[in-house]
């Protein structure tokens, strides 16, 4: 039920656990936190620790094993028409046009097509694309195809934008471009954005807050305000020292988790020789 004073995004007590055998794998651990309406908040951890499942989770794509997701109040147990994600690697329709691949969120909610195409040809021009509509996706370098695959992720006009890695696959001058640009329509729209990255000066440029997890199972480590005035300079001495802060964070982090691995290689390599001395 949604109540007034509700949270834009809401996890309380999250656990996922991932049994495939002959494996299981616990990706989040009793994960909690709560996001602004209109916040930009970035998401770093140690690699494999569970950001994408996070993120996965949220646009509707996976279940917790316990614990609740809530948008607006309202449990979130499938894809929402209102949150939408860009993912890493683009997974454009390479058979559709750069024009009806931004439509094709608003072809599924049955948007008459002339309305679509305008929406999508606004949208086309707002990430300087203008010029493109009919090339297929085999036609554009990576930072268009990440243009398209913004374009697309605002056609459906969503309040919230899930971004996965979203500038790791490009040259770094286009991501420079593309974060801007991000920055901008975050600025205008006011929309709620989360994007996972495993580049810290991206999160501490774009971010208002930061959600720093833990090695696997993650767990919320810290949750770090980025106050910095935007436009910001990575070379600003403020800057620097955040950078300091996190990047110590997280080496702590990777220094945990490698101990814990070694650890339990310990623990079985001394079950063995109990298994020989028997
Ligand atoms: N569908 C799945 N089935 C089984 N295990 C999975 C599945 N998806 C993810 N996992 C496991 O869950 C853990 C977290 O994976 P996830 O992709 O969320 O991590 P990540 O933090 O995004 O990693 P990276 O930084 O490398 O992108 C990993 O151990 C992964 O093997
Ligand atoms: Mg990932």
């Amino acid at each position: 039920m949604a109540v007034d004073n509700w949270m834009h995004v809401e996890f309380s007590n999250v656990t996922k656990v991932y049994s495939e055998p002959p494996q299981t794998v616990t990706a989040l651990n009793n994960i909690s936190f709560q996001i602004h309406e209109g916040e930009f908040v970035c998401i770093v951890g140690p690699s494999g620790c569970g950001k994408s499942t996070l993120l996965r989770m949220i646009a509707g794509l996976d279940r917790p094993s316990s614990g609740e997701i809530r948008f607006k109040g309202d449990l979130l147990t499938a894809p929402h028409p209102k949150i939408s994600m860009v993912f890493q690697t683009f997974a454009l329709l390479p058979w559709r046009t750069v024009l009806d691949n931004v439509a094709f969120g608003l072809e599924v909610q049955n948007v008459p097509k002339r309305e679509r195409e305008n929406t999508a040809r606004e949208l086309l021009g707002m990430v300087g694309l203008k010029d493109s509509e009919k090339l297929y996706p085999k036609q554009l370098s990576g930072g268009m195809k990440q243009r398209v695959g913004i374009a697309r992720a605002l056609a459906i006009d969503p309040e919230v934008v899930l971004m996965d890695e979203a500038f790791s696959a490009i040259d770094e001058f286009t991501a420079e471009a593309l974060r801007e640009e991000v920055a901008e329509i975050h600025a205008e729209t006011q929309k709620t954005f989360l994007l996972v990255t495993h580049n810290l000066p991206e999160a501490i440029e774009l971010a208002d807050r930061i959600l720093v997890l833990s090695a696997r199972p993650a767990r919320v480590k810290s949750i770090v305000p980025i106050e910095l005035l935007r436009p910001r300079s990575p070379t600003a001495s403020d800057f620097v020292s955040i950078h300091k802060d996190i990047f110590s964070l997280l080496q702590s982090e990777l220094e945990a988790s490698i101990m814990r691995h070694r650890l339990s290689g310990l623990k079985e390599f001394q079950g063995l020789r109990d298994m020989e001395d028997r």
